[in-house]
């Protein structure tokens, strides 16, 4: 049942933030002709008969000061987008946050698609290349991001490393220790901390009365030498004493080092986690991560605990430490150890111990561990694989996705096929893909099949549930991160049911690296990001990140027939089981409806989206939506409802949050 007092009390603060948008700026919709386009095809793609059968991009540039390399997007339940850049892999933006406490270089902002408003938000953090996933109470969880820069070998000018604190007493409180604490080795040789560690006092464990086990806590914190002189290289295994620890605590709390060189280092993680709450659309600070991460997914269980899986960690190398977040206490617990390459794409399966990873990630990690598809049982640590997929060692960059129910069913059966599309060779490889492979995960004996191809053999390309039951998929480039601008402009519709896939209007900007989409609640598709190595086609001039945001209307808002209408209540709290109900139009046709949870996404990896199946019936001018009783099929959270008439045309979402 449609829950009445939840609805008021949830719909006042959204009407109070209505007063502040009013003072926000609000970006203009340029028309972008694609520099292909002549005459012809411009007056083309702008006709009402291509629209209905391609449907039409518009490209949305935001006023200046607001525009943002949004690496990172989430569709809030308040119908607004958040971007996340951070310091948007702009090294001059880091150094400044890093070396000079400038934290307004860290970028945020939160746009609404309905007026093109915008406004910014103050970054706490480096959340570039963090990982994110919406709790079940609607804020974002966001966790990890940057702590230093990659350097190549040359670039690297003071000796550096990893050194790991230890504290052997457990009687100790917990020190920290701050940016730039001095580390000085047995050769009496100095290096200095590149950020703040926090070390815990060792743990004393009771085995039996009187009998104790004490195991010393740890932390790694990277140094570098004070001095640009390669007399600072060191071995292994050297012992440091730490600025701040007297000589009594010496014993006790040490540090011991890792090899101290001017070898190449690679981008190294951050273990802060906020909680990005869209109704006051702030961040607020959660508990720090166990493990720095670059690079991790934060798939969400059943009960709504979250993961942190992957990553690349405060060293720069990757790591198979997990752990889990409780949305009731904030704070970090390890979970078992399970080695993935960097944002792997797990999805929930409907066993609530069960992760399925389709095979997807983005970006770094060994090629021979971690990268066969199968299932994980994050309960046991069991990891057993599924096979069939072809082009299995060209999945890195490639998008997966959960597939919605058969098309147009309103028999309230859901889909448990998830489908893996393109892909690269790992880094920069020249292997590209246009296989999509389905695998039905309610199988007994699970495997890839072939599914029908993408248009183009392309890396970052981004599917997109949409309501009608079809998969959207846009953007790509033939190489790596678009190298000789190979960008694949085509985008297609791919019908999960049929495997019919249909060429739809090309979107007038490129994108791949550093991108994603996200589907609207009035069932537009928004696009974002493309992070290129270079400008030009023989790959000579530096590249510049496309902060143009674009937006898709599919054909179905061109249709020539009135658009199915719920009225009633948005925002309304449900359970499992209820029908809920709204007025409709007279002219509306109830087909059949979709439950889409708004969803975040980074690196063409959004492991949250999914359609799902609820029975829907028209009675005296209402729509009635039975909703699923299964926990594991529809987990609490919020939803986009849509209804879909007979033409295939999609209402606009109602808000509605599952509670228990
Ligand atoms: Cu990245």
């Amino acid at each position: 049942m449609h829950n009445r007092k939840f609805a008021l009390k949830r719909g006042r603060p959204i009407f109070i933030l209505i007063g502040t948008i009013l003072a926000l700026l609000v970006a203009s919709l340029p028309l972008v002709v694609p520099a292909t386009a002549n005459l012809y095809q411009w007056n083309l793609i702008n006709s009402q008969e291509y629209k209905e059968e391609h449907g039409y991009w518009e490209t949305v540039e935001l006023p200046e000061e607001f525009r943002i390399n949004a690496i990172h997007a989430a569709m809030l339940p308040t119908g607004k987008v958040l971007l996340v850049a951070g310091s948007g892999n702009d090294r001059e933006s880091f150094d400044a946050y890093h070396n000079d406490g400038q934290i307004k270089v860290l970028k945020t902002v939160v746009f609404d698609p309905k007026t093109n408003a915008v406004k910014a938000v103050e970054t706490p953090s480096d959340l570039f290349c963090s990982g994110h996933t919406f709790l079940q109470d609607g804020n974002l969880l966001i966790a990890g991001g940057t702590s230093g820069y990659e350097l190549l070998e040359g670039e690297v000018t003071k000796p550096a490393g990893v050194i790991t604190l230890h504290n052997e007493n457990p009687d100790d409180k917990t020190r920290t220790f701050k940016q730039g604490t001095k580390f000085t080795s047995e050769t009496g040789k100095v290096y200095v901390s590149t950020r703040e560690a926090v070390l815990e006092p060792a743990h004393k464990m009771e085995i039996s009365e009187g009998n104790a086990v004490v195991h010393h806590s740890s932390t790694k914190v990277f140094v570098e030498a004070i001095e640009a002189s390669d007399s600072y290289n060191a071995p292994a295994d050297l012992k440091y004493k730490v600025e701040g620890v007297s000589e009594k605590d010496a014993n006790n709390i040490y540090g011991q080092g890792g090899k101290m060189t001017l070898e190449k280092q690679d981008f190294r993680g951050d273990n802060k986690s906020y909680e990005f709450d869209p109704t006051l659309e702030k961040y607020v600070q959660v508990g720090d991560m166990k493990e720095d991460r670059w690079y991790p997914t934060l798939p969400v269980m059943t009960n709504g605990d979250v993961l942190a899986v992957s990553g690349l960690d405060g060293a720069g190398v990757i790591t198979e430490t997990t752990e889990r977040y409780d949305p009731v206490t904030k704070k970090w617990s390890w979970g078992p150890n399970q080695e993935f390459p960097t944002y792997p794409a797990l999805f929930r399966t409907h066993d609530p111990d069960i992760l399925f990873f389709s095979g997807s990630s983005a970006g770094y990690g060994p090629q021979d561990k971690g990268r066969e598809p199968g299932f994980w049982n994050v309960k046991t640590d069991n990891f057993w694989a599924v096979y069939g997929l072809r082009d299995p060692d060209i999945t890195e960059t490639s998008a997966s996705v959960v597939l919605p129910p058969a098309k147009g069913s309103n028999d309230g059966r859901q889909s448990s096929r998830i489908m893996i599309a393109g892909g690269g060779g790992i880094g920069e490889s020249e292997a590209v893909t246009s296989r999509t492979d389905i695998i039905d995960l309610s199988d007994p004996n699970p495997i890839y099949k072939p599914g029908p191809d993408l248009i183009e053999a392309s890396r970052y390309v981004s599917l997109t549930v949409l309501p009608t039951d079809d998969i959207f998929a846009s953007g790509g480039t033939k190489d790596y991160r678009s190298k000789g601008n190979s960008y694949n402009y085509k985008t297609s519709m791919i019908d999960p049911t049929t495997y019919q896939s249909k060429r739809m209007a090309d979107e007038p900007v490129g994108r791949g690296y550093h991108s994603g989409s996200l589907l609207l609640p009035d069932g537009r598709v928004l696009t974002f990001g493309n992070d290129p190595l270079y400008k030009d086609e023989n790959n000579t001039k530096q590249g510049v990140f496309e902060q143009r945001i674009g937006i898709y209307s599919p054909p179905y808002l061109f249709k020539e027939t009135t658009r199915p209408v719920l009225q009633g209540e948005d925002s309304t709290h449900a359970k499992r089981g209820d029908t809920l109900s709204y007025r409709t139009s007279v002219m509306t046709t109830a087909k059949y409806a979709r439950l889409i949870p708004p969803s975040s996404s980074t690196h063409v990896t959004n492991i949250e989206q999914r359609s799902i199946g609820v029975v829907v019936s028209q009675k005296d001018g209402k729509v009635n939506v039975q909703l699923p009783t299964d926990q594991n099929v529809l987990t609490n959270g919020w939803y986009m409802l849509y209804v879909v008439d007979s033409y295939g045309v999609p209402s606009e979402a109602k808000m509605v949050k599952i509670v228990n």
